[in-house]
C-alpha cells in the first residue's frame, strides 16, 4: 500500500498503522503480541485470564497471578520487540480491572486499550504513569462523548487515540450492547467513523486518531477505513489464525474448518453479544441446555453465571477454546473467519498489507 496514516498514540508511534487487536483469553499472549511489535504493528496482549496456565496458579490465587502474569508478558513481548510499540487490552467488565491496568502501567506497557464497558476511570488507574496512552474501545459516537467528557471534568485529559469497534464483524464481545445493534447500520464503520472524526474536529477541537476496527482483512478494507477518516485499523481474527498466535493449533484448525454456517452472534454471560464459532458447546446453551464448569474466580463484574447459573462460566470456556478443546470450548471469532484457510505468519501478513 503506498501512503499510510501516520498513527501517533500519545508517545508512541508505530511504524505502521495497524494495531493487533487483544484477545482473550490467551488468543493473544506476549508471543503474538511481541511478533505483531516485531513487524512494526502494535502488538496487543489481552489481560483477561493470563493465569490460566501459569506455573504458579494454584485454583486459589487466580487475581495475584494474573497480575503476575500481566507483568511477565509485558516483559517478554518487550524483549521480542526491543523497539516495538506494545499495548495491553483490559476489559471494564472484569472484577480486577483496575489491578490489571496498574500492573501493566507499572510493567512498562506503552498502551492501554480498554473496552468491554466504558473505562471512565482509567486515566485514575494510570495517573503514576503519564507515558502511557490511554485508548478506549467505542461502538458509538456516544458513547466517545461520554469518556471524553467525564475524562476532560475529572482527569484534564483526552483519549490518545479511539477506536471503533464495529459489532457488525468483530469477534468476541463485539462493542453492542444489544442484540438488535449487530446487525443495525447505525454501528457500521461507514457511519460511526466519520461521525466521529468529525465529532473530535468540531467539537472536542482536537486531533485525537480515529482507529476502526471490526472486518478489517486486506489492503482493500483497511484503504475503506482509511477512506472513512480513520487513521489506524485494529484486526483480530485474521492475526488469531497466525503460527505466532499463543492459542493450541486446534483452535487456529477450526478457524481454518470454519464456513459461513459456523459463525453465530449469542448473548454471553457478560451480558452482551458476542460471535464465536457454532461448535458443540455452543449449540447446547442455543439450545437452552446449559453446560458449565464452576466459576473460576468470580471475575466478572456482571455474570449471569455467577448470579443465577443462566449461562456458563466463560472464562473457563474460553480457556477451553485456547487449549483447543473443541467439545467444551468457547471460539471466539469475527466473521472474517471464513476468511482463514490456511495458517499464516505475521511477517507474511505485514508484507502483504503494507507492501514491504
Ligand atoms: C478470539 C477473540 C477474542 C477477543 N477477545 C477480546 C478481548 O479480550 N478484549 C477485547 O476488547 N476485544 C476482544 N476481541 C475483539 C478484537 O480485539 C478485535 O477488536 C476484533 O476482533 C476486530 O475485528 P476482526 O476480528 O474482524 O478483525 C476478541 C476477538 C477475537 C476474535
Amino acid at each position: 500500500m503506498t501512503k499510510l496514516p501516520l498513527l501517533k498514540i500519545g508517545r508512541h508511534t508505530p511504524k505502521y498503522p495497524i494495531i493487533q487487536g487483544g484477545m482473550g483469553v490467551k488468543i493473544s499472549g506476549a508471543r503474538l503480541a511481541g511478533s505483531v511489535a516485531l513487524q512494526g504493528g502494535v502488538g496487543t496482549i489481552a489481560s483477561v485470564g493470563l493465569a490460566c496456565d501459569h506455573p504458579d496458579y494454584s485454583g486459589w490465587n487466580y487475581f495475584d497471578i494474573n497480575e503476575i502474569a500481566m507483568a511477565e508478558a509485558v516483559k517478554s513481548s518487550r524483549t521480542a520487540a526491543p523497539d516495538g510499540v506494545i499495548a495491553v487490552n483490559c476489559m471494564v467488565a472484569l472484577t480486577d480491572y483496575d489491578r490489571q491496568v496498574r500492573s501493566a502501567a507499572a510493567a512498562g506497557v506503552d498502551i492501554i486499550i480498554s473496552g468491554a464497558g466504558l473505562p471512565m476511570k482509567l486515566p485514575e488507574y494510570t495517573r503514576d504513569f503519564p507515558d502511557v496512552a490511554l485508548v478506549p474501545i467505542v461502538s458509538s459516537v456516544k458513547a466517545a462523548d461520554l469518556i471524553i467528557r467525564k475524562w476532560g471534568k475529572m482527569y484534564g485529559r483526552l483519549p490518545d487515540a479511539i477506536v471503533v469497534e464495529t459489532p457488525l464483524y468483530a469477534g468476541g464481545h463485539i462493542g453492542a450492547t444489544r442484540m438488535e445493534h449487530v446487525t443495525d447500520d447505525a454501528f457500521s464503520l461507514e457511519r460511526v467513523v466519520p461521525e466521529l472524526v468529525k465529532y473530535i474536529e468540531d467539537t472536542v477541537k482536537s486531533d485525537i486518531p480515529v482507529v476502526a476496527a471490526g472486518g478489517i482483512w486486506d489492503v482493500s478494507d483497511m484503504r475503506r477505513a482509511f477512506g472513512l477518516g480513520a487513521r489506524g485499523v485494529q484486526i483480530g481474527t485474521r492475526f488469531a489464525c497466525t503460527e505466532e498466535c499463543d492459542a493450541d493449533m486446534r483452535f487456529k484448525q477450526a478457524y481454518i474448518d470454519a464456513g459461513p454456517e459456523d459463525v453465530v452472534v449469542i448473548m454471553s454471560p457478560v451480558g452482551i453479544p458476542g460471535r464465536a464459532l457454532r461448535n458443540p458447546f455452543v449449540e447446547k446453551y442455543i439450545s437452552g441446555e446449559v453446560e458449565s464448569k464452576p466459576c473460576i474466580a468470580a471475575c466478572l463484574s456482571h455474570c449471569s453465571y455467577l448470579k443465577d447459573r443462566s449461562t456458563f462460566c466463560i472464562a473457563q470456556a474460553l480457556v477451553d477454546a485456547y487449549k483447543g478443546n473443541w467439545e467444551t470450548g468457547l471460539f471466539f471469532a469475527g466473521s472474517n473467519v471464513v476468511k482463514c484457510s490456511r495458517l499464516e505468519r505475521v511477517s507474511e501478513i505485514f508484507k502483504e498489507l503494507v507492501g514491504e
